[in-house]
């Protein structure tokens, strides 16, 4: 699949994931432009459907991003979300979908290099898994 057809969303908080994608834009750090970041003020307000509805638009995958254990702004948010998390990856897992698509991690706002690691790594994943098979 070349890399300009493959969609990959990724969901985070303000607070760690988007502070620290913007220190890999400072430190020139190259991630994959696959790539569609959607900021939120916590992934407390992740919902589910939020992933199910991009992976039925036609998302390959869907990276959702928050802080670490005790980093968030809303005390449990993240860990709420990591939750979620795993629950989607069940229920695309019964789409018979491959649970890869969904993933969760954390970084700090300092972690850029971090953050564009995760990137890298996931849209590799999601290039060795193929595209999603319900893409519209
Ligand atoms: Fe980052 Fe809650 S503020 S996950």
């Amino acid at each position: 699949m070349p890399p300009k057809d493959m969609k990959i969303i990724a969901m985070g908080c303000m607070q760690c994931m988007y502070a620290a994608s913007d220190l890999a834009g400072t430190m020139k750090l190259q991630y994959d432009g696959t790539v569609r970041i959607i900021r939120m003020p916590c992934t407390a307000r992740l919902d589910i459907n939020f992933i199910l509805k991009a992976l039925q638009e036609g998302a390959d995958g869907v990276l959702v991003i928050g802080c670490h254990p005790g980093d968030c702004a809303y005390k449990t948010g993240n860990l709420g979300a990591e939750r979620r998390v795993r629950f989607a990856k069940k229920l695309v897992g019964q789409l018979g979908m491959n649970e890869g698509r969904v993933r969760m991690v954390m970084v700090s706002a300092a972690e850029g290099d971090k953050f564009a690691a995760y990137i890298n790594e996931f849209a590799d994943e999601i290039r060795a898994i193929g595209p999603n098979p319900i893409r519209l």
